[in-house]
């Protein structure tokens, strides 16, 4: 491993038959999910715990508290559920798992199946991802014919609806029942009341990935590996203006945002005779960053810390071509499309943002009352949202002001507010 790049998951990803068992096994695929099933549930979760895996679909929760919090609760039958819905734009580093690691995904999601002796998994599949759902039903009828799967436990493939919204962990699962997919109201914890109301696990496709490595290496090495207050790696997806784009493991803790946009290793600097204008972190609920941040390590806390977010791991390069009221009126519009709906500060305010970006965007056609207008409806619809995707939709545009405040100001009219 160089120190700016990591291969902890990635490993094994150009092998030239991902959905063979019995190569996979050559690699020391399965000897985790053995060593789980031979194991004291506690003792597997204890790993999780000292590894501290940081959920990778988002919202960073410790894998290890949410897997303790399932096994404590006595009702039975459990459900492990693998949110592969990746609808997060700017976002493909589950696809790469799912193409290229298959069987990985699905050691993690038995691990999970063997520690809670969870009755059935399911992964939820983004429904664009036709050809990995396919090898995905291959992946897992290979893994029954080796005796692995089907007996006490067994996984599934469902078909995601197409909608943004039901990567939302309680959309998901209204969307996997057969429901329309919009999110539930909570509490009751989805581990409490989960698929068909019974106890369930909700994890990434990249969470469950790392399951066997951290299985199979130890919780403190993998700790180690990353940053002391989440270990192992991150998968992130370099995409926009950089030299080089794709999926790209790096350690947490040891890169930091310049150079992973400009080593030659990553992201490899801005395209032609560009110069960077911001970047966009986590996908577009993420916030909007600046050349002057770009000596911020990658890592949970270091991000947090300059009000920036690892969010799904997307990063979107942008050079200075780009007027940021134009990027942001296009984040808008992606939310209006996928608002399902439910509730007002969403539905509504996402519109009377784009309302106020267009006006913004028209010499003299705003005036500073639309300044405060924004600011207002940014507020209320992070506070008064129902989930998740209402509640960070003004995110980007929240740090963007702040950075680009003469471009938003440019075309303010100085007359009457
Ligand atoms: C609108 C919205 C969309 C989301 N989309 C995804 C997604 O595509 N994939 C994903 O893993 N998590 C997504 N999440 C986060 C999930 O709700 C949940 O936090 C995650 O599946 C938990 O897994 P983890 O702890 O392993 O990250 C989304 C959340 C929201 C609010
Ligand atoms: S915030 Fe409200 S309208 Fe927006 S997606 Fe969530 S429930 Fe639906």
């Amino acid at each position: 491993m160089s120190e700016l790049t990591a291969r902890f998951l990635t490993e094994n990803a150009g092998s030239a038959s991902p959905l063979s068992v019995s190569e996979y096994e050559k690699t020391g695929g399965f000897s985790a999910f053995k060593k789980a099933a031979a194991s004291a549930p506690e003792d597997i979760i204890a790993e999780v715990k000292k590894a501290k895996l940081l959920g990778r679909g988002g919202a960073a929760y410790p894998a290890g508290s949410k897997w303790e919090h399932l096994l404590h609760i006595p009702e039975t039958p459990k459900y492990i559920v693998c949110n592969a819905d990746e609808g997060e734009p700017g976002t493909f580093k589950d696809r790469l798992i799912m193409e290229k690691l298959p069987l990985k995904l699905l050691e993690g999601i038995m691990i999970a199946g063997a520690v809670f002796k969870a009755k059935a998994g399911y992964i939820y599949v983004r429904g664009e991802y036709r050809k990995i759902q396919k090898s995905l039903l291959t992946a897992i009828e290979n893994v029954r014919a080796k005796g692995y799967l089907g007996k006490d436990f067994d996984i599934h493939v469902i078909s995601g609806a197409g909608a943004y919204v039901c990567g939302e962990n309680s959309a998901l699962l209204n969307s996997t029942e057969g429901r329309v997919g919009r999110p539930r109201i909570k509490p009751p914890h989805l581990a409490e009341v989960g698929l068909f109301l019974q106890p369930t696990l909700v994890n990434n496709v990249e969470s469950f990935a790392n399951i066997p490595v951290i299985v199979s290496m130890g919780g403190d090495a993998y700790l180690q590996a990353g940053h002391p207050d989440s270990g192992g790696s991150k998968l992130v997806c370099l995409s926009g203006h950089c030299k080089n784009r794709g999926v790209f493991e790096i350690p947490l803790g040891k890169v930091t945002l310049r150079d992973l946009i400009y080593d030659e290793r990553l992201g490899g600097g801005i395209c032609g005779a560009g110069k960077l204008k911001f970047f966009h972190l986590g996908g577009q609920s993420g916030p909007i960053g600046s050349p002057d941040q770009l000596d911020t390590i990658y890592s949970y806390t270091d991000l947090k810390n300059a009000r920036l977010s690892v969010g799904s791991g997307a990063v979107v390069v942008m050079d200075e071509s780009v007027s940021i009221l134009e990027y942001l009126k296009g984040v808008t519009e992606f939310f209006i499309h996928e608002s399902c709906g439910k509730c007002v500060p969403c539905r509504e305010g996402n519109f009377q943002l784009l309302k106020i970006l267009q006006k913004l965007s028209v010499p003299g056609k705003a005036k500073k009352s639309d300044l405060d207008n924004l600011r207002r409806l940014v507020h209320t619809m992070t506070s008064a949202s129902f989930c998740g995707l209402g509640q960070t939709s003004a995110a980007a545009l929240n740090s963007a002001w702040k950075l680009f405040k003469a471009e938003f100001e440019a075309n303010v009219s100085q007359g009457e507010r």
